[in-house]
Parts: structure tokens; C-alpha cells; sequence
């Protein structure tokens, strides 16, 4: 069972090809009717589609997109595992940085959680800031797969006193609490460019021959040009010709969004991502892309339609400067292992020892995997925004890595 990235480093894609499981005829037959509705975007759009289109149509299509047509996703017997599946260690140690941020955020504050997967970690949370004596006025889920919240409504649905609800859209303002999304971010559709011969932009668009889907480039659109050209300005430096990667453009009306509605609180923004410049690295000529089937990674998001996982690493420094753009505050940047220690993760083994001492080796198994550099530790990170919330905060009292971003 692999968690998402686990297996990848700089420019070494897991090699993809032939060693992926074959779909069941029932499975190739839905992947075939999603592709079908994408060739006819594809022909509505003049031929060839951007890219961002059809990993939003590929993951998010009602009733066939990956996300969104009711299969098990998570877990051992799905495609991949996240940091919640791998150990409710995860929510353990993450509640103590939420119920840290509920209480700064003052009375009525409320935790707000984007893309809650199974509803794994909203259970854990809710259990652990049960433990700590911190209930929220309300757990809140914004979910757009109408079937992973059927799933999160089962997984949930004992969870005592805490009222969780679940919206279509954010909560009016002004709304006080704790926003979180762990893994949500790399699931957000991503513009594909490539830097032309003569140093001009191309977009990667998605066309057909009717059998297969395949790569094809255009002239970029205004948007994208002015988008790549800010950040060849950011990084201080062209990208070369033939140097691929992505750009996810949504991410700062996303980002304003949320925090026109926030009058006081704290994000916590988990994912798998770099800085800018490691992302744009000049060795990093292909982009982040990656897709999950069946616990194998590859790098080719044109294949397997609507069974497979797709999504590309986050820029963090990215996110950080659209934060400020909209006036929230870059609270904290830390690792996932440097962020779990400081919320407590080695008390809470401790503890584990002493109460179940026949547990503790899968206890401690599992928090290598959450914190280990060769596995979850170091690629994953956490990035804290906020507005009216004095810093330092818990999960950063390790190690803070703002000055990187
Ligand atoms: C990789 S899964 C992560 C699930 C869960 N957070 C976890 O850690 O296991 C990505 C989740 O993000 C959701 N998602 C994608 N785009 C979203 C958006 N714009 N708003 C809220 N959720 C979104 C997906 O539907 C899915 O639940």
C-alpha cells in the first residue's frame, strides 16, 4: 500500500506501463462512457482540450469522474492511502494544533474541513478534541463528490455532541474557526505549458484520435503567458525551452474566497509540495504530475479515464504569496514530521506504551511512515495562514521554515 508520492523523487517516476493491473471489463466500460463525454468536449472545443478541463472532467465529471462515481478510493483496497488512513496518529497529533487555533479564534469558533476523503481524519479530530476537552461549535464539511460524502456521512456517524454538517458551499461570513485540508489541494486541476523553441508559451492541451487521448500544444491563452511570465519573474530566471510543468491557476481566487469570509482564525494546508524553487527546479523538466491505480504510480494522466487518481504537487510559496495578496498571514511552514513532533506525536507514543504496550510496535510502525524523509515526512507539508492569530503557534515550535518559501 503506497501513500501518494511515497515512491517518487526529482525526475524518477515511478516507471509507469505495463506492470498496471488490467481494469475489469465493468471498470473499462465506465472508463469508456467518461471518455466518450470528455471526446465530445474535445470535438465542442475545436479539437483539443486544455488540460485543466480534462483532469477536472477526469476526476470530478458527476456520476463518472474518479471522485465521483462510488467506488473505494482509500485505503488497501483502493488506489492510494493518505496520511489519516496510514494513523489516526495523524488526527491525534493535528487536533492539538486545531484546538490551539479554535481557541485563539474565540468563542463560536467552528472547524471548517475541505475534500474529507472517507471522513477518516474528521473522526479522529473529532475523537481526539473530545479527549482534550475542546469541542467545536461546529465541524463542517465541504465535500463536492456527492458519494465520498455518502461515505464520510457512514464513517461519521456517531460522533456524540459535535454537530457535523455538511454545505455546498462556504459558510457565510463572518465565520470564525479552523479551515483544513489535508491532500486537497494536489486533487485541484493544474494548467499543463511547456516554454516554446523560441521562448514562447505553449499550453498542453488533450485531443483524441478515437482510440486514445493524446498530448497536443497551442499557443497559451493571455491567462496562462502572464501567469508563466510571473513566475519566470518570481524565480529570477527563463524557463528553457522544452521545460514542462504546471501552474494551478484557481489556487488564489480559491485562497480570497476563504479568506473574505474569515474574521478570525487559522488554515492548515497539507499536502505534498516544494517550494517554488524546488518545484521549478531546472532538473525538473516534466512537472509533478502523478497518477495512482491500484497502489502503482505513474506519470501518465491520459490513460485509464476516470479509474485512475491524477494530481501534481502544490507550490507552497505559490500559496503563500497569494495569502498575503488577499490579506491573510503566513503563521508557519514546516514538514509533516517536524509538524507532528511538535504537536506532540512522541507524548502521545509514550502514552500509547504505557496503555497498550501489545499495540506499540504498529503504533510505532506507523508513525515512521508518517514522519520518516523517505516516506510521508518531507515531502508532505504544512502550511498555516491565518488572520487575528498571534503567532508562534504549536506545530511550529520545531522547526519553521518560512524563510524558504
Ligand atoms: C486525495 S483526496 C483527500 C481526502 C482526505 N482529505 C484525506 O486526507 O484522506 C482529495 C479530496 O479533495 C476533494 N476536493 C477536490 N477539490 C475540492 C474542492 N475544490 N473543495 C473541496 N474538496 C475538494 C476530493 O473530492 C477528495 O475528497
Amino acid at each position: 500500500v503506497i501513500s501518494k508520492r511515497e515512491q517518487v523523487s526529482i525526475d524518477a517516476a515511478f516507471p509507469m506501463g505495463s506492470e498496471l493491473p488490467v481494469p475489469d471489463e465493468l471498470a473499462l466500460a465506465h472508463s469508456e462512457m467518461l471518455s466518450g463525454r470528455i471526446r465530445e468536449e474535445i470535438a465542442a472545443s475545436g479539437g483539443a482540450l486544455s488540460f485543466m478541463r480534462f483532469m477536472e472532467l477526469a476526476l470530478y465529471a458527476p456520476g463518472f469522474g474518479y471522485y465521483c462515481a462510488g467506488q473505494n478510493r482509500f485505503g488497501a483496497g483502493g488506489d492510494f492511502v493518505t496520511a489519516p488512513g496510514v494513523s489516526a496518529l495523524f488526527g491525534r497529533c493535528l487536533a492539538r494544533q486545531v484546538a490551539e487555533g479554535l481557541d485563539l479564534a474565540g468563542p463560536g469558533a467552528a472547524v471548517l474541513e475541505f475534500g474529507a476523503g472517507s471522513g477518516r481524519l474528521a473522526a479522529d479530530l473529532v475523537m481526539e478534541l473530545g479527549r482534550l476537552g475542546l469541542r467545536p461549535a461546529q465541524y463542517l464539511i465541504l465535500e463536492p463528490s456527492a458519494d465520498l460524502r455518502a461515505c464520510q456521512q457512514s464513517t461519521l456517524r456517531d460522533q456524540g455532541d459535535v454537530a457535523v454538517r455538511w454545505l455546498d458551499r462556504l459558510p457565510s461570513r463572518p465565520w470564525r474557526g479552523v479551515v483544513i485540508a489535508n491532500e486537497v489541494l494536489d486533487a485541484m486541476p493544474v494548467a499543463r505549458f511547456r516554454m516554446g523553441s523560441g521562448g514562447d508559451v505553449e499550453e498542453l492541451c488533450v485531443t483524441s484520435d478515437g482510440a486514445a487521448f493524446t498530448w497536443t500544444a497551442r499557443a497559451a491563452s493571455p491567462g496562462l503567458e502572464a501567469a508563466v511570465r510571473d513566475l519566470e519573474t518570481a524565480l529570477g530566471r527563463r524557463l528553457p525551452p522544452g521545460y514542462t510543468s504546471e501552474l494551478r491557476l484557481h489556487l488564489p481566487a480559491w485562497l480570497c474566497a476563504l479568506s473574505d469570509l474569515l474574521e478570525r482564525g487559522l488554515l492548515l494546508l497539507i499536502d505534498y509540495g516544494y517550494t517554488r524553487r524546488e518545484y521549478y527546479h531546472p532538473q525538473r523538466r516534466d512537472g509533478t504530475l502523478i497518477c495512482h491505480y491500484r497502489h502503482r504510480a505513474h506519470d501518465d494522466p491520459l490513460r485509464l479515464a476516470g479509474l485512475q487518481d491524477m494530481s501534481a504537487f502544490v507550490d507552497f510559496s505559490a500559496l503563500a504569496d497569494a495569502a498575503r495578496a488577499c490579506g491573510l498571514e503566513v503563521l508557519g511552514f514546516a514538514t509533516q514530521a517536524h509538524f507532528l513532533l511538535a504537536c506532540g506525536l512522541g507524548g502521545i507514543l509514550e502514552r500509547l506504551l504505557r496503555e497498550e504496550p501489545q499495540r506499540y510496535a504498529q503504533y510505532a510502525s506507523q508513525a515512521k511512515r508518517l514522519t520518516l524523509p523517505g516516506e510521508m515526512g518531507e515531502r508532505f507539508k504544512v502550511l498555516a495562514l491565518g488572520r487575528r492569530i498571534p503567532p508562534p503557534l504549536l506545530g511550529f515550535s520545531v522547526r519553521d521554515h518560512r524563510a524558504r518559501l
